[in-house]
């Protein structure tokens, strides 16, 4: 029975992440020893559609890769440790997936975690400038609304910047959104279809409850409640590890599901939709999470804003002012 259960969910746990297509694609993962980078490596591992898993960091990778290239899937497992093996790791690279860099600890704002991790992702673009100007760039490493900038910045310097490839991940988001609602409306939580614009740190965050499909009804309290709690989800994380770090296998599923749409759109699969904070003219805000149609350029097509009520609109005044704090100071710091 147990043997059974657990065959079930690896089986389930495969479709999530696979589709099927040709291992043609190049993955490399920045910081792919820790928390997050391990578990998203693992899961990457799965995906047909990657025929080469580049793994960097500055400690541990030749272990995280011995132990994941004894998976009996075709991908080809390599590991690169330090500034020494960045370049090797990113040559060529189709989709770079960043998850360096320090996470919180309790009482920490993501935007304490500035100072170290603006210089680890300003060193990680000009070795994506160099190595692999084409690359898709997912951006997990927080603060998500300043490191976009801050990355764009660095590839605008370099004369290879591609406003359609630079992404920060804002999946997690959205996979809490699925999960809170999915239990508050006692829907299959893999059927809600909700999006979450904006960027990617408390106000930002804005659930639009209101285009949820399937439509769910709940008071007014409710949707605040909702929305405030998918706002505060990854203090939630903090606060229960107690020191010991932030979100990393939610965060991991969410990344991986982000990268695996990015290759998808890149082999041609038509429809892949996600959210993403990418640069934007769609508010006032420089760079901003929409539904984006991804491609074989990375954007296809972006969605706009979603249709907003009092509630949310309420919402999006408060967001703008601090996505603007946060990207002039991540424009500043990369040009300083
Ligand atoms: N976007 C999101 O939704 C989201 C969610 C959770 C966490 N995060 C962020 O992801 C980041 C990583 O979190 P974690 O829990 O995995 O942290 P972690 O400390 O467990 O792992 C970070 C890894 O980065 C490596 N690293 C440090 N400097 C590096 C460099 N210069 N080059 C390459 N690798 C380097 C470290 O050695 C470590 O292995 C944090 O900034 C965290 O805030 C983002």
């Amino acid at each position: 029975m147990f043997s059974q259960i657990t065959k079930q969910v690896a089986i389930q746990a495969t479709r999530s992440f696979s589709t099927t297509g040709q291992n043609n694609y190049k993955v490399a993962v920045c910081g792919a020893s820790g928390g997050i980078g391990q578990p998203l490596s693992l899961l990457l591992k799965q995906s047909p559609l990657i025929k080469e898993l580049a793994l960097y960091d500055i400690v541990h990778t030749p272990g995280v890769a011995a132990d994941l290239s004894h998976i009996d899937t075709g991908s080809k497992v390599k590991g690169y440790t330090g500034p020494a093996e960045v370049d090797a790791c990113l040559k060529g690279a189709d989709v770079v997936v960043i998850p360096a860099g320090v996470p919180r600890k309790p009482g920490m704002t993501r935007d304490d975690l500035f100072n170290v991790n603006a210089g680890i992702i300003k060193d990680l673009a000009a070795g994506i400038a160099k190595n692999c100007p084409k690359a898709c760039v997912a951006i997990i490493t927080n603060p998500v609304n300043t490191c976009v900038p801050i990355a764009a910045e660095v590839l605008k310097k370099h004369g290879v910047h591609d406003p359609k490839r630079v992404f920060g991940v804002s999946t997690l988001d959205i996979v809490r959104a699925r999960a809170f609602i999915g239990e508050a409306a006692g829907v299959d939580p893999q059927k809600v279809d909700i999006p979450v614009i904006g960027g990617h740190s408390g106000v930002t965050i804005m659930p639009i409850l209101s285009q949820c499909n399937p439509k769910v009804s709940f008071s007014a309290d409710k949707v605040k409640a909702l929305t405030e709690r998918i706002q505060e989800a990854g203090t939630e994380v903090v606060k229960a590890k107690a020191g010991a770090g932030s979100a990393t296998l939610s965060m991991a599923y969410a990344g991986a599901r982000f990268a695996v749409s990015l290759l998808r759109g890149l082999s041609g699969e038509k429809n892949v939709v996600e959210c993403s904070y990418v640069q934007s003219n769609v508010t006032e805000a420089a760079y901003f999470s929409t539904p984006l149609v991804l491609g074989k350029n990375g954007i296809e097509e972006n969605l706009g804003l979603p249709k907003l009520n009092d509630f949310e609109k309420k919402l999006l005044e408060a967001a703008i002012p601090e996505l603007k704090k946060n990207i002039e100071k991540g424009v500043k710091f990369a040009n300083k």
